[in-house]
C-alpha cells in the first residue's frame, strides 16, 4: 500500500484519454496516488477540461511565450516542483523533452507509446506498423531518457493486426490496452515494486 501522498504531474497535449484512465483508476481506488497538476502545451486541449471536471489543478503553459526550449522546460520544472511531485507522467505530450528537464526528474518520468518499442518509435506509429506488415503491435510504458522513446521498458501489451485492419481500428485496439497498462505501471512505481538494472526494469514480488 502507498498513501495518497504519492503525487503525479500529468503532461498532455490533446484529448487526454490516458489522463482519464488514470483519473478513473484513482477514483475507483485501485490506484492510490493523487494528481497534483495537469499541464498542457496546447491551449484548450480536451485533457485540461477533463482535469477541471475532476477538480484537478490544471495549467496551459504556452511554449511560444518562452525564448527557447530550456526556458520553457525550466517553467515546467518550477510548476512541477511546486507541487512536490513524485512522478511525471507523459500522457500524449507531443513535445520532446531535453536534458535539463530529464536530469531534474531523473528516473521519475514515464511515457506511454502506441507501439511495441523498440519497434516504431516516433510519430504515426500505428500507420507505420500496419504499412510495415507487422502481425502484432501494442503499447509500451517506459521510463523517459534522452533517447526519444528509448528508455527502459516497464510494461507492454500486445494486440494483433488483422488483414482488414485500418489505422483507426488498430489505434482504438491499442488505446484500449494503453488505458490498462498506464495506470498499472504507475501503481507499480508508487508501490515501489520496480528496480532499474541498466536497461532492464525488474518487477519485485
Ligand atoms: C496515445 O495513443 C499515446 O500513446 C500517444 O498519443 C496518444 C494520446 O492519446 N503518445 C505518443 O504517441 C507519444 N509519442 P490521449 O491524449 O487520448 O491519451
Amino acid at each position: 500500500m502507498v498513501s495518497d501522498k504519492f503525487i503525479l504531474a500529468v503532461l498532455v497535449s490533446g484529448r487526454g484519454s490516458n489522463l482519464q484512465a488514470i483519473i478513473d483508476s484513482i477514483e475507483i481506488r485501485s490506484l492510490p496516488v493523487k494528481i497534483g497538476l495537469v499541464i498542457s502545451d496546447v491551449k484548450n486541449s480536451f485533457a485540461l477540461e477533463r482535469a477541471r471536471k475532476h477538480n484537478i489543478d490544471e495549467l496551459f503553459l504556452d511554449p511560444k511565450t518562452f525564448p527557447d526550449r530550456k526556458n520553457y522546460e525550466q517553467a515546467l520544472v518550477e510548476q512541477i516542483q511546486a507541487k512536490s511531485v513524485n512522478l511525471v507522467c507523459l500522457a500524449g505530450f507531443m513535445r520532446i523533452l531535453g536534458k535539463h528537464f530529464i536530469n531534474t526528474f531523473s528516473d521519475r518520468i514515464i511515457n506511454i507509446h502506441p507501439s511495441l518499442l523498440p519497434a516504431f518509435p516516433g510519430l504515426n506509429v500505428q500507420k507505420r506498423a500496419l504499412e510495415h506488415g507487422a502481425r502484432f503491435s501494442g503499447c509500451t510504458v517506459h521510463y523517459v531518457n534522452e533517447e526519444v522513446d528509448g528508455g527502459p521498458i516497464i510494461l507492454q501489451s500486445v494486440v494483433p493486426i488483422y488483414d482488414n485492419d485500418s489505422e483507426a481500428l488498430l489505434s482504438e485496439r491499442i488505446l484500449e490496452q494503453e488505458h490498462i497498462i498506464y495506470p498499472e505501471a504507475i501503481r507499480l512505481i508508487a508501490e515501489n515494486r520496480l528496480t532499474l538494472s541498466g536497461r532492464r526494469v525488474l518487477h519485485n514480488k
